[in-house]
C-alpha cells in the first residue's frame, strides 16, 4: 500500500497542513500567523483564534494542490504536542473530525520528533545512529537518534530555549517579533569579536541561556546611559557578538555530546537551525573534527507540517494509530 496521509501542525503560531503519498511529501502549506508581530510575542489566545480562521482554507489548499480528495486518504496525523494548549486544541479537533467523518485513521505526532525527522524530506538524509541539535522558541535539545521513532534527548536546556533567548535580545533592542532571523540578519554585516558577553553553559550536555539574557539586559541599560544611541550606532556588532556567543554555547555542548556518543553524524533542526551562523559554524567546527553534518531545508527548520507528514509516515508504517479519546498534551516528552 503506498499511504496518502494529510498531516496538521498547529502547536504554536504557524497553522499549517501538508499531503505525503508513499513517503514522499507532495506540498507544505503555511498560513504564518503576523499578528503577533506587533505584541512582541505569540499571544496564546490570538494565535488559537488565528488558527481556527486559517484551519479550513490551508488544508483545503493542501488537498487541492496535491490533486488529493478526501476519500484519498489513508489517514490523517496532527501534532499532539509541546506546545500551545489552545493553539493544538484547533489541530487535533479538526483531525478528530476528518478522522471520523472519513473512517480513517488518526495519527499523533510528537512535535519535537518530527523536528528531527524534517531530515529524512529530502536528500541526502542522515544515516542512524546520529545526533540532532534540536533548537526551537520553545526548546533545545541534543536528541541521540536511533531509529526513525526511537530517540532520546541526552541534554537540554534547563531554563530558557535559545530560541527566546534570541527574540527576548531582539525585543530589548526594539527589533519586533521573532527576533530570531532580524538578529541573523544585522550579525551577517557585524563583527562577533566586537563585545563579550559571558558563556552560561552547564557543565556536562545541558545548557542554560537565562543568565544571558540578564547579562545582555544589564549590557544594554549601562551602555545606553552613557550614549542614547548606543544600539543604533553598533547593532550589527551587538547581534553578531550575541549571536556567536549563543552559537558557542550550543556547539560545545554538541561537540561533549559527540565526545560522549561516539557518534559524528550530526543534524540540527528547528527554528534556530535557520540561522546563517549557526550553518556556518557547525559547518566549520565539524569539517575539523571528521563529522558528517545535515542541514535541512530553510522550509522545514521552522514550523511546518511537511515534518509532521514525514513522522506520520513512520508511523503508518507501524500501525501506531491513536483513538478518538486522544488530548493534547502541552508538556509531551520526547
Ligand atoms: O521551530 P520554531 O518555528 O517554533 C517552535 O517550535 O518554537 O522556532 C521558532 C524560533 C523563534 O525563536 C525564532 O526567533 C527562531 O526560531 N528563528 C531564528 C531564525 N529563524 C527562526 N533564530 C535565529 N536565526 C534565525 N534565522
Ligand atoms: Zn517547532
Amino acid at each position: 500500500m503506498s499511504p496518502i496521509i494529510l498531516a496538521i501542525e498547529s502547536s504554536c503560531d504557524e497553522t499549517s497542513a501538508s499531503v505525503i503519498r508513499n513517503g514522499k511529501v507532495l506540498n507544505n502549506i503555511i498560513a504564518t500567523q503576523v499578528i503577533h508581530r506587533k505584541y512582541g510575542g505569540v499571544v496564546p489566545e490570538l494565535a488559537s483564534r488565528a488558527h481556527q480562521q486559517n484551519i479550513v482554507a490551508t488544508v483545503h489548499v493542501a488537498l487541492d494542490d496535491s490533486g488529493t480528495a478526501k476519500t484519498d486518504l489513508n489517514a490523517v496525523a496532527f501534532t499532539r504536542g509541546p506546545g500551545l494548549m489552545g493553539s493544538l486544541l484547533v489541530g487535533v479537533s479538526y483531525a478528530k473530525g476528518l478522522s471520523l467523518g472519513l473512517n480513517i485513521p488518526l495519527i499523533e505526532v510528537n512535535h519535537m520528533q518530527a523536528h528531527v525527522l524534517a531530515h529524512f524530506i529530502d536528500d541526502p538524509k542522515p544515516t542512524f545512529p546520529f545526533l540532532c541539535l534540536t533548537v526551537s522558541g520553545g526548546h533545545t535539545q541534543i536528541v541521540l537518534v536511533r531509529d526513525y521513532l526511537d530517540m532520546e534527548v541526552i541534554g537540554q536546556t534547563q531554563d530558557d530555549a535559545v530560541g527566546e533567548a534570541f527574540d527576548k535580545a531582539a525585543k530589548i533592542m526594539g527589533l519586533p517579533y521573532p527576533g530570531g532571523p532580524m538578529i541573523d540578519q544585522y550579525a551577517q554585516m557585524g563583527n562577533p569579536k566586537a563585545y563579550k558577553f559571558p558563556d552560561t553553559s552547564m557543565p556536562g550536555l545541558d545548557f542554560s541561556f537565562s543568565g544571558i539574557k540578564t547579562a545582555f539586559l544589564y549590557f544594554l541599560r549601562k551602555e545606553t546611559a552613557n550614549n542614547p544611541s548606543f544600539v543604533e550606532e553598533n547593532r550589527n556588532d551587538i547581534c553578531a557578538s550575541l549571536q556567536q556567543t549563543l552559537i558557542n554555547m550550543l556547539l560545545t555542548r554538541l561537540q561533549e555530546a559527540s565526545l560522549q556518543t561516539g557518534i559524528k553524524t550530526i543534524a540540527i533542526a528547528g527554528g534556530v537551525s535557520a540561522n546563517t551562523g549557526l550553518r556556518k559554524s557547525l559547518l566549520t567546527v565539524g569539517e575539523a573534527l571528521g563529522w558528517n553534518i545535515f542541514i535541512p531545508a530553510f522550509q522545514y527548520c521552522t514550523d511546518n507540517a511537511a515534518m509532521i507528514a514525514m513522522a506520520a509516515h513512520y508511523k503508518f508504517l507501524k500501525g501506531e494509530f491513536c483513538s478518538l479519546d486522544v488530548v493534547p498534551l502541552a508538556r509531551m516528552p520526547l
